[in-house]
């Protein structure tokens, strides 16, 4: 019998605003048993985001942190993030249409631990309406990054991105739908790097690695 070596997982909060379909690919790769993480809860700070439904469906532990009774107090509603993740023994956070900007102390806590995705091909249209932007530009191509978060908006190491082609007569929901099923494959397959310690935090430094 093959000598089974019992991995534990990493324990993944995502947090959301709004409909959460990137959430959803997440907790769909990982229900798979050889997925090196387990989404064991869901934040939002949108008390009515449908992604919530979904989450509680799928009987993973949820929260809601509103951030509008802190008001510009951010680093007050960090702290209650910071109490829901620590609660849960959080291990890596995917931010997943998660539409707040975090103080740099907050990233720099998550250092290495925490990803986004976004729309677009970093570097290029950081920010919002990315395919509105990207179809005003003209590019031929668009698409999707994983990346690790960093305290200036958008930046941060890349962890994989794929590219999909600009079509002729294409409107913002036809772009914005071609990018958002390549976002789908791509969260899983950029969580999945982390979990296992191939990029981030855990990475070795690749002077230090034998082989
Ligand atoms: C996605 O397009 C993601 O790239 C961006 O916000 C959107 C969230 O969509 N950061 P969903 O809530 O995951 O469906």
């Amino acid at each position: 019998m093959a000598e089974q070596t019992a991995v534990e997982k990493k324990r993944v909060a995502v947090l959301i605003s709004g409909r959460g379909s990137n959430m959803t690919a997440l907790i769909e790769a990982a229900k798979a048993d050889d997925y090196p993480a387990a989404i064991v809860l869901v934040i939002s700070n949108v008390p009515d985001a449908a992604g919530l439904e979904r989450a509680r469906a799928e009987a993973i532990a949820t929260a809601v942190v509103d951030h509008r009774p802190f008001g510009d107090d951010r680093e007050a509603f960090e702290r209650a993030l910071d109490g829901e993740l620590h609660r849960h023994r959080i291990d890596l956070i995917c931010l997943a249409g998660f539409m707040r900007l975090f103080t740099k102390n907050f990233v720099e806590r998550w250092s290495g631990r925490m990803l986004n995705i976004h729309p677009a091909l970093l570097p290029h249209f950081k920010g919002l309406h990315t395919h509105r932007r990207a179809l005003a530009a003209g590019v031929k191509e668009h698409g999707a990054t994983v990346h690790l978060v960093v305290p200036e908006m958008d930046a941060g190491p890349i962890v994989a991105q794929e590219a999909v082609p600009v079509l002729a007569g294409d409107t913002e929901e036809s772009l914005a739908a071609r990018v958002l099923a390549v976002e789908h494959r791509l969260y899983p397959q950029a969580l999945r790097l982390i979990a296992e310690g191939r990029v981030g935090a855990a990475a070795e430094p690749a002077a230090s690695r034998s082989a």
